[in-house]
């Protein structure tokens, strides 16, 4: 290896050599990423992250080097994937230019090589589309990043971190550090936990996310924080949830909600710029993005992070089912009476009815056979069926199963609060709020893909941005029969909702935030809780006593009480902002070592079994699951 490396230093990488730069010697390391042997010359493309070069071996090339037959020999013995480094002259491809490549319209011309080292031949091509298993891919991840495509989303990634690190500099934020390894509080998200051999019997808990330490940043003075951190959640995962994910993570002091807002948007608007040469301010002319209230937002799309790319709303019309008493439909009839009977907790569990109108143009798209099919997917998600009708001319409801059932009065009082008009489709979901809300919310998303109103994944070219506000600070967790924090204790609830905490704590709504982007939830956050008189209120409608909650925030608590500053902030989702930028469809897409569905890593094989020492060492005794489970 001597000489190269040590005497012959890299020149140039392999994307840059254009005509000006014939004549050059030059040397190049890389990896063979295709080789053509034509008998008298061989042809190899070198590759390295920037890009490829075409590299000649001619056994005529003549004065330069004193070995051009021995390096020719080498060229030949060269494989896929063998790392090499090599010297050689740029020379002019005239006629034969390579168009799709930047350094297409030169070759050098190789006259010293060296192998640094063979490659087995990999389990698949390095090459940018594949169609090789997932699995496989994971398992020898280190030759999937080899691949461009990978390789240019690193490099988003890296261009984020940059530009985000630089915009929080120059607005006056800090980088500051919080532990990984922290207590145990409840609430949130599954923590993963952490034996501890010092401490046998108790255990760390992986931060779910630096919630509790920025907010002690603020009380400690520090004023603006930001973090590029991981966090750690032991959930069920999805294609946009990963066990170990990257926030950008900010608290500041002495802000409202706007403050807030404004940073965070000058942020997306700069990296829009910078990565994708997007210009937000075409789209967003006021360097804002605009803001739907919660309940607007669980109403139109039936949930708090709606595609707003298309429209189709949701329209929901439990109030006219209930004023025509069901209107002949028995389910309907069902609901009414509960509702108008009165339910203990109304606002938080209860039956809704939701209709969704297709308009007659886009409806005329489906066939019937489609039109049918729908019911099979809502019915993967859990939905009994899935009522239908085809609104004519007059407003009747043909193709229907309702059609016979139900009154003029209440179809017409339907189509009017839907705006039905002729050739129009509606689709109807009723039943537990919950369950109609998630099965309208995909339906809705379903449509859109199955109309071409969306593409299937990626942005299709368009961005839309808002932030869900105003949410409600609890919600009813009807198994445990209990007012939960929607999202955390510490989220300060409206001056003018206070004096509701007690009585109607379901109306209750608070300075929390979510950043939706193309119906992914990017960021989320809220104002918090300062004052520690409204936070024993909040305690106590959740059940918390004085003491569990001095067990559980004892730390916070205190701190709250020596001086802390009105205070807010958010996190984005660092991976998922990443995966929208570059339209990938996965989190795993983006991450450079990611988990599998079921939470494992295949290269690595992680988790795994530790012996029984380690074990012992930690007083920790395994419980063989029972057989089949
Ligand atoms: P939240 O829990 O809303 O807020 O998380 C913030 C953002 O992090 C991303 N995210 C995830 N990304 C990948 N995999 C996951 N498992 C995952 N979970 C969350 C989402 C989400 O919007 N401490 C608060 C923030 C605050 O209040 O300041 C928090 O963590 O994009």
């Amino acid at each position: 290896m001597a000489r190269f490396i040590d005497e012959l230093k890299r020149t140039h990488h392999c994307a840059q050599l254009r005509a000006s730069d014939e004549g050059k010697t030059v040397v190049l390391f890389g990896w063979v990423s295709s080789y053509r042997d034509h008998g008298g010359c061989v042809f190899i493309d070198l590759r390295d992250r920037e890009g490829v070069t075409q590299l000649v071996f001619d056994p005529e090339l003549a004065g330069h080097g004193d070995q051009p037959r021995a390096t020719h020999d080498l060229a030949r013995a060269l494989r896929s994937e063998w790392v090499v480094a090599v010297q050689g002259v740029v020379k002019g491809r005239g006629a034969n230019k390579n168009s799709r490549l930047p350094t297409g319209e030169i070759e050098v011309h190789g006259f010293e090589l060296f192998v640094f080292n063979k490659s087995e031949t990999p389990p698949f091509e390095i090459a940018d589309s594949i169609d090789t298993s997932e699995e496989k891919r994971l398992q020898y991840r280190y030759l999937d990043l080899r691949r461009a495509p990978l390789q240019r989303t690193l490099r988003v990634r890296h261009r984020i971190h940059q530009i985000t690190r630089r915009y929080f500099d120059d607005n006056g934020f800090l980088e500051l550090e919080t532990p990984v390894m922290v207590k145990y509080t409840p609430g949130g998200a599954r923590n993963f936990l952490v034996p501890s051999r010092m401490n046998a019997g108790k255990f760390y808990a992986l931060a779910e996310s630096p919630q509790l330490f920025k907010q002690l940043y603020m009380v400690a003075g520090f004023d603006k924080y930001f973090q590029i951190v991981k966090c750690f959640r032991d959930e069920d995962l999805r294609l946009d949830r990963q066990p170990e994910f990257t926030q950008i993570d900010v608290e500041m002091s002495f802000v409202n909600q706007d403050d807030v807002f404004r940073v965070m948007e000058g942020l997306v608007f700069g990296i829009w710029k910078e990565v994708l040469g997007v210009d937000l301010k075409e789209l967003y002319p006021s360097g804002r993005f605009p803001q739907m209230p919660f309940d607007e937002s669980m109403a139109k799309y039936g949930n708090d992070k709606p595609d707003v790319r298309f429209d189709l709303p949701h329209v929901d019309i439990t109030r006219v089912v209930v004023d025509h008493g069901g209107g002949g439909v028995p389910f309907w009839k069902t609901i009414a009476d509960k509702l108008s009977a009165g339910d203990a907790h109304r606002d938080a569990v209860t039956d809704i009815v939701k209709a969704l109108r297709v308009p007659a143009e886009l409806a005329g798209k489906m066939s019937r056979a489609e039109i049918e099919k729908l019911e099979e997917f809502v019915k993967g998600m859990g939905a009994k069926g899935l009522a239908r009708a085809k609104v004519d001319a007059e407003g009747n409801w043909v193709q229907s199963p309702l059609a016979k059932m139900i009154t003029p009065e209440l179809r017409l009082a339907i189509n009017a609060r839907v705006e039905a008009r002729d050739g129009d489709l509606v689709l109807f979901q009723f039943g537990r709020e919950s369950v109609v809300q998630t099965v309208m919310a995909n339906l809705r998303i379903h449509l859109a893909k199955k109309l071409g109103l969306i593409p299937d994944s990626g942005h299709g070219g368009k961005w839309k941005f808002l932030w869900v506000v105003n949410p409600p600070l609890f919600e009813y967790d009807d198994e445990r029969k209990t007012w939960v924090a929607a999202h955390h204790a510490f989220t300060r609830p409206h001056d003018d909702c206070i004096d509701r905490l007690e009585k109607d704590p379901g109306k209750v709504l608070c300075w929390r935030y979510d950043l939706v982007l193309n119906g992914f939830e990017i960021g989320g956050g809220s104002i918090r809780l300062h004052d520690p008189a409204v936070q024993a209120k909040v305690f106590r409608t959740l059940g918390i006593s004085d003491e569990d909650a001095r067990s559980k925030f004892g730390f916070l608590l205190d701190a709250l009480k020596y001086g802390a500053p009105p205070h807010g902030g958010i996190a984005i989702g660092m991976d998922r902002l990443s995966m929208l930028l570059s339209g990938s469809e996965s989190l795993r897409d983006v991450i450079p070592f990611p988990k599998t569905q079921r939470g494992t890593d295949l290269m690595t094989d992680a988790p795994n079994v530790v012996s029984p020492e380690q074990l012992a060492e930690l007083k920790i005794r395994v419980v063989e699951p029972p057989a089949g489970a």
